[in-house]
């Protein structure tokens, strides 16, 4: 199963992923030219594109560049992590069923904010992590993993109990789709 790796900044759980699939993540892409995912990428051998939405007329074309690219290396699965975008129609018209994402907070809570962590310790609420298939809502698609998180004291360190679960998480459920 070939596998891209969507990212907008950091790039932890990419490097995560690309360790331990190393003949399955065949692609990093990142929707930002200077995110710190592309030197990861770098590091790790992984062929990595950048390109910016505002480089294009509109959300389609922008997308149906990276459609092109998607099927050119033939990949099988796109995985999400921390990618800041909604996936629009052109790529879900194509890749509908084939994407998956990583929310840090027990969706439904907090679907769609970019400041789950915070707000789900903040309202102590919705504490953990999910990883669902992408649809066309935000944070909406159907479950296929997710767990609780106990509330932590300091948020420093809950989290870092959220990004401790997502390196386990992410990889178990990849996982299981490599072997079926
Ligand atoms: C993760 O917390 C993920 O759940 C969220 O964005 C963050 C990405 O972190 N969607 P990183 O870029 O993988 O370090």
């Amino acid at each position: 199963m070939n596998i891209a790796v969507f990212a907008s900044g950091n790039g932890s759980n990419f490097q995560v992923l690309a360790e331990k699939f190393p003949n399955n993540v065949k692609l990093a892409f990142s929707d930002h030219h200077e995110a710190y995912v592309l030197k990861r990428a770098e590091k790790l051998n992984v062929p990595a594109v950048s390109f910016e939405l505002k480089e294009f007329i509109n959300k389609a074309t922008y997308e149906s560049e990276l459609v092109e690219i998607l099927e050119r290396e033939k990949i099988d699965l796109v995985v999400l992590a921390g990618y800041m975008k909604i996936i629009g129609p052109t790529l879900l018209k194509k890749y509908g069923g084939r994407i998956i994402n990583i929310h840090p907070s027990f969706l439904p809570n907090f679907a769609g904010s970019p400041h789950a962590i915070e707000e789900s310790w903040e309202a102590n609420r919705g504490l953990g992590v999910t990883v669902h298939y992408v649809d066309e809502g935000v944070d909406t698609g159907d479950v296929i993993a997710q767990v609780t998180l106990p509330y932590l004291e300091n948020l420093a360190e809950y989290e870092q109990s959220v990004h401790e679960v997502e390196y386990r998480l992410y990889p178990d459920v990849i996982e299981k789709m490599i072997c079926r």
